[in-house]
Formats: structure tokens, sequence, C-alpha cells
């Protein structure tokens, strides 16, 4: 009981730090897609070190609370993009900036890098990879159906889901490994949430404030949601992770009011 106690204060006092705030990287200027390119080549050539050859063995009760819960993660961070690349290319062509193509191309690589992350986590722990999953799906199905601004709305939603999982998983686990996956997409993921952030404020320039305040509404809407299905789905972790559902709650909140302030979501923070 000591020991586990023990465990849940080390890994609270390294959430500060694995939140990826703190960390001193290159800081992107709003818009400024050169500077994401750049920060993406220096995230990926900086990497934490993994130790892929931990010889952690999951317990049952581990097995049991994480297996069904990473698989659907791991699933959703293996996108391609193809959709979203396409609606960015039209975007571009018509009226964009070319390196924000590159950049977004950047930015799904470092989303597969974490699926292939915990395929290989998954794979060391004989957990299976899925290939389908209602949520997954729907995210799919919602992302084909909407247009740049929409779609990029999704993706933000599920990045800001990530932090308290993310944050959550890394306390609900022994496995080193695993921790410090977490710790890598966890640092990943504080910036994911600026760029996307970063992209609705160039698709919202020139936007009449109703028509942006009636979108932004609209992602109020779709976070509550999302909240309350990943809370169903992903209890068992969140909840081993320290999270009851009004912390979960505010914790996403949090990230949303972080990130667009008190404005509509025409500017961002
Ligand atoms: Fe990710
Ligand atoms: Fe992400």
């Amino acid at each position: 009981m000591k020991t586990k106690m023990a465990h849940r204060l080390s890994a609270r006092q390294a959430l500060p730090a694995i939140s990826g705030e703190s960390q001193r990287l290159p800081q992107p200027a709003q818009s400024d897609w050169e500077a994401w390119i750049a920060y993406f080549q220096h995230n990926a050539a900086h990497l934490m070190e993994i130790g892929w050859q931990d010889n952690y063995e999951l317990t049952s009760d581990e097995r049991r609370m994480i297996s069904a819960s990473v698989q659907q993660f791991q699933l959703g961070e293996s996108s391609e993009g193809k959709h979203v690349l396409s609606l960015a290319r039209r975007y571009v062509v018509s009226r964009g900036d070319e390196n924000y193509l590159s950049a977004l191309k950047s930015f799904i690589r470092e989303e597969q890098r974490h699926s292939q992350y915990l395929a290989r986590f998954m794979e060391t722990q004989n957990i299976s990879l899925t290939h389908s999953d209602a949520i997954d799906s729907i995210f799919r199905c919602l992302r084909h159906i909407f247009n740049l601004e929409l779609s990029i709305m999704a993706m933000l939603t599920a990045e800001i889901i990530a932090m308290p999982y993310y944050q959550a998983l890394h306390e609900a686990t022994y496995s080193p490994l695993l921790r410090q996956i977490c710790r890598q997409l966890l640092r990943d993921e504080v910036r994911h949430l600026q760029f996307q952030v970063d992209t609705l404020y160039m698709l919202r320039q020139n936007r009449s404030f109703i028509v942006t305040g009636i979108t932004h509404a609209c992602h109020h809407i779709l976070l509550t949601g999302t909240v309350l299905v990943v809370w169903h789905q992903h209890k068992s972790v969140l909840a081993a992770g320290g999270y009851s559902f009004a912390a979960f709650w505010r914790e996403t909140w949090r990230h949303f009011h972080r990130l667009f302030g008190q404005s509509n979501g025409a500017r961002s923070a």
C-alpha cells in the first residue's frame, strides 16, 4: 500500500514536467507555419529516450484496466489524415500558405508516431491491435463530412481529451515503458493543442463575429459530448489515474478555456 502511495506521489510530482507546459522547446508564433515546421523537425530530432527493452509485465489488474482503453487510443492516433490533408490542400490552393500543408503533414507524422509507440508497447504485452471502435468511427465519420474548420475542431477536441487521459494512464500503471511513452506523448500533445488553435485562428480571420460565435458554441457541444462518452468508455483508466468525473470535466474545460481564453474562438490564446 505504501509503495502504491509512493508511486502515486512520485507520479503526481512528475506531472507538471510531463504536461509539457514548462518544457523549453521552440515556441512557434501564431500561424507562423515555417516556425511550426522547424518545431516539428526539432522535436523529431530530440525525442525522449524510451527503454524499449523493459521487461516489466503488466499485472492482471493492470491488463484488465488498460487493455481495451489503450487499444482504442492506439487506433485513434493512427489516422493517416487523408481527408483533412485533401481539405487543407484545397484551402492552400484557394488562399492559404503552402507551409501550412507541410506543417500539417509533420503534425500527422507525430500522431502516427504516437500510434506506433502504443502499438509497440501493446506488442510487448501481447495486447492485440484493434481495427474498429465505435468512438473512433464516429470521429472519422465526422471528419469526413466536415469542412476543414470543423475537422480541425474535431481533432482539437481529441487532443484536449488526450491530455488528462495520458496523464491518467501514466499514473495508472507501474510499467516504466508505458509511463515513458505517456511522458513523450504529453510533451507532444501540449504543442498539438496550440497547433490546432493556430489553424483555427488562420481559418477564422476575416470571419464575422456571429458565425465564429456559432461555430464556437458548436465546439462546446462537441467537447461536452466527447467528455461524457470518453468518461463512460475509459472510466477505469481515468479513475485509476486519480480523476473523478468532476476532475476530468474540469481538466478538459481548463485546457479549452486556456486555449481560447474568454473569446469566442476568433482569437487564439
Ligand atoms: Fe497523439
Ligand atoms: Fe495530438
